[in-house]
């Protein structure tokens, strides 16, 4: 075959590999192998590595200078026309190779020059890095939107007092606030991890070619520095397989979905008739089509039910990783489908969560009405404990006094002080202060308790986080 002839063959076919088969791939194969619906969305940073790649090329004087600005040229040329939505033509195999053929279509012969020294193996990883850097901000600030909102929130509640739980069980009086904060730090730690995510994909794999490195004089860290790569990856065999930072951003994701969820699960219980502690807003409310009086929070519940996606794309890639040998295998083609899934779930559910939560109007009154003195359990025995008495013993006597009220039907503020004084000696007249739920949370001013100041303090450091 003359060189032109077979440059025709190529272009009729646009494909990147294909010279060594006598016969064409079968439909089935096409249709499996074919991964451009995928990853069709990593077209800018493929743009974006390409043009880095043909500089890299005429640094080591492969490319001529003209070479590279005209494959420049062309690429800024590909990326106008995909972004005025230019789609995907049958046998675009994936993104590299769409690419590849529009770059021919503008620039012809040239285009075949781009090639030269990388392999779609180093191509696809770098990409992918690209993009996850930019999800991870993406994430980090849909997060800290839902935050925001958390705090906006809590400053109405900081007075409101509730029942704390353990078990479901109701335990100790807390501040409105407290509870709610209680879902922001979770986040916080959540953006901590993206941001190491972050980190962990910018080690920049192009130059290792298809899994030996180059063989030409790149200048990798000029490569580095255009891409705004953190460092570079030190083995190619590692670098066009590693797929850790895919990983660690759907763990992240996962965490967040995980976190969400749990604040969605108490909202939704907080909202039944029977707490009636928190209304839902219209917004992000859907009625029944059959029972008219419903107001169901299927904006939290669809956040609760995300999560166990999220948490199957994890399981997905870490399954896929743990068989592999080393390098590039097929398999990982498929890392893109879990990953793009869980990034886009979450900044759906991300901005449906603060939204539903900015809508949600707390009753402050069924909070408080939520209470009851025998919730003051624990202080009573802490009463005793700075009377002089021991734990051990004060808490023995106040279960003695609950069984009393458990039997009677009746509150710990109900019972007669002679009760209190039969159960310990310890026990005076000012007992009753010890069951007022304002004092219980002013016990607790320790930093991380629910006392008033501390929980000022909370919210302050809280905002502070979000500077
Ligand atoms: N579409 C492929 C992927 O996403 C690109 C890399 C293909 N590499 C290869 N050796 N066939 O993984």
């Amino acid at each position: 075959m003359t060189t032109a002839a077979f440059a025709a063959a190529s272009a009729k076919s646009h494909k990147l590999w294909g010279g060594r088969f006598a016969g064409g791939p079968a439909p089935a194969f096409d249709a499996l192998n074919s991964s451009i619906g995928v990853d069709f969305r990593l077209w800018p940073f493929d743009v974006q590595l390409s043009k880095a790649w043909a500089m890299a090329l005429y640094k080591a004087n492969v490319l001529t200078l003209d070479e590279c600005n005209e494959i420049e040229a062309g690429l800024d040329a590909v990326a106008a026309r995909l972004d005025a939505g230019e789609q995907p033509v049958a046998g675009d195999e994936d993104i590299h190779t769409l690419i590849d053929r529009l770059l021919h279509d503008e620039i012809g012969d040239t285009a075949s020059k781009l090639h030269t020294g990388r392999s779609r193996n180093d191509q696809v990883a770098t990409a992918t890095r690209l993009w996850a850097m930019e999800a991870a901000i993406r994430l980090d600030a849909a997060v800290r939107e839902l935050q925001q909102v958390m705090i906006d929130q809590a400053h109405g509640l900081e007075t409101a007092l509730m029942p704390s739980y353990t078990h479901m069980q109701r335990a100790i009086p807390v501040s409105g606030a407290h509870w709610l904060l209680a879902h922001f730090w979770p986040l916080e730690r959540d953006r901590t991890r993206l941001r190491a995510a972050q980190r962990s994909a910018g080690g920049l794999p192009l130059g290792s070619g298809a899994v030996a490195g180059c063989a030409y004089p790149v200048s990798r860290v000029l490569l580095q520095g255009s891409l705004g790569f953190g460092a570079l990856t030190q083995n190619s065999i590692d670098a066009v397989s590693d797929r850790d930072f895919v990983a660690e951003l759907l763990f992240c994701a996962t965490m967040i979905g995980t976190h969400l969820s749990r604040l969605a699960e108490d909202l939704i219980i907080y909202g039944s008739s029977e707490f009636g502690f928190v209304r839902f807003g219209d917004a992000y409310s859907s009625g029944s089509s059959m029972m008219p009086q419903k107001r169901n929070p299927d904006a939290l519940e669809l956040a609760r039910g995300s999560a166990a996606r999220m948490l199957g794309n994890l399981t997905t890639l870490l399954a896929t990783l743990k068989g592999l040998p080393s390098s590039y295998n097929k398999d990982l083609q498929d890392d893109k489908r879990v990953l793009f899934d869980a990034v886009d779930t979450l900044l759906l559910v991300l901005p449906a969560v603060a939204g539903a939560l900015a809508e949600c109007d707390f009753d402050t009154q069924r909070m408080r009405a939520a209470l009851s003195s025998t919730m003051m359990a624990t202080d009573l025995a802490d009463y005793l404990v700075r009377k002089g008495a021991t734990f051990r013993e004060a808490h023995g006597a106040v279960g003695h006094l609950i069984r009393q009220c458990e039997e009677g039907g009746l509150d710990l503020h109900t019972l007669p002080f002679a009760a209190f004084s039969a159960a310990h000696p310890l026990f005076e007249h000012d007992v009753f202060d010890a069951l007022s739920a304002l004092q219980s949370v002013e016990q607790r001013e320790v930093e991380g308790g629910t006392g008033p100041s501390a929980v000022r303090g909370q919210l302050e450091a809280a905002q502070r986080a979000l500077v």
